[in-house]
């Protein structure tokens, strides 16, 4: 809740515009590969008839508990636990490969991830420093930080984190795990912004981008992110949609450049004479990229970074 009584948790970014670009069918068959806590899913179900089929995935054991809680019951929903890269082979077990009408993905962290200090998302938040998404398995923050080279660490910063110090912060993070070990949000924290120029970025906290390096890092979220959009095509029924929200640029470009080629199709030497039906496009770009109106950004300031982009399989 904020001082107005508002409460951001659950707000689902772009609904209106995500059930839109899915063309949600009554009788069809839908994936949430991100489910947090069902906001976009329970819209879904909403609009499908008895026929129709939700199914879900998150890494997050809690959203998997808020899912069985909330949907347990619901004959049409299905939930999955692990990671949306297990899409394919599912759906093969399932016999549903070629046979989906929509994919949504909204990437990135869940308000009550990043809202709960005990899953070391935050450096608003003292919490322990783990930052698993998936925090029943893998390594957190803290044990990676405890044993990274510092080659490693700055990698992390500077690819995931764009972080332009990231030399800097990863000798401090080295020289630092030598008096005493990294284990809490607040540490990282402080460490980072005692070696940061002030007043740098006016309108980000100096610990904002290590942070977004470490979390992606340590959840492997690009990763995952092209191994997902690979299968798509193998997932997708003809006509079928494919969505994704995401929030920030290192997300957005691999959205962006995945959907171009598939719209663009084989690569030609350029003087060939084909025409655009020769270079077998396999996906449509369905406008252009989405963002919050005015009007959702005043609800929910959080969705100020989110981009949808929307393209059909041919
Ligand atoms: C922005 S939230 C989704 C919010 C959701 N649309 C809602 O309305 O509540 C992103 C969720 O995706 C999950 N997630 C991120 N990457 C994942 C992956 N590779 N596989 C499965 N779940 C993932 C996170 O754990 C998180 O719960």
């Amino acid at each position: 809740m904020n001082d107005k009584g508002v409460d951001f948790s659950h707000r689902p970014v772009l609904l209106g515009e995500c059930l839109e670009a899915l063309r949600i069918k009554p009788d069809g068959v839908y994936i949430d590969a991100t489910f947090g806590r069902g906001g976009h899913a329970a819209a879904v179900l909403t609009r499908l008839g008895p026929a129709g089929r939700l199914l879900g995935w998150d890494k997050d054991p809690q959203a998997i508990a808020e899912a069985q809680q909330k949907f347990g019951a619901e004959p049409r929903f299905s939930i999955h636990h692990g990671s949306f890269t297990e899409m394919r082979q599912v759906l093969a077990e399932q016999g549903l490969l070629a046979k989906v009408d929509g994919v949504l993905l909204d990437l990135g962290v869940s308000s009550p991830q990043l809202d709960d200090a005990e899953r070391g998302f935050s450096f608003m938040r003292n919490g322990p420093l783990d930052m698993r998404m998936d925090n029943s398995a893998g390594v957190s923050a803290a044990e990676w930080l405890a044993e990274a080279k510092e080659t490693d660490i700055a990698k992390v910063l500077k690819e995931y984190g764009e972080e332009r110090f990231s030399k800097r912060v990863a000798r401090v993070i080295v020289e630092a795990r030598q008096e005493a070990p990294i284990e809490t949000t607040a540490q990282l924290t402080a460490i980072i912004k005692a070696v940061m120029p002030r007043q740098r970025e006016q309108d980000k906290h100096p610990a904002t981008r290590s942070f977004q390096g470490i979390r992606i890092f340590i959840n492997r979220e690009l990763d995952d992110l092209r191994l997902c959009l690979e299968q798509v095509l193998e997932i997708l029924n003809q006509e079928g949609r494919l969505a994704v929200i995401s929030f920030h640029s290192l997300e957005d470009r691999i959205v962006k450049r995945f959907m171009r080629d598939q719209a663009r199709g084989d690569d030609f030497p350029v003087d060939l004479p084909v025409t655009v039906d020769q270079l077998n496009p396999t996906m449509r770009l369905l406008g252009k990229a989405i963002r919050a109106s005015k009007a959702e950004l005043e609800q929910n300031p959080r969705a100020r970074s989110a981009v949808l982009r929307v393209a059909e399989k041919i």
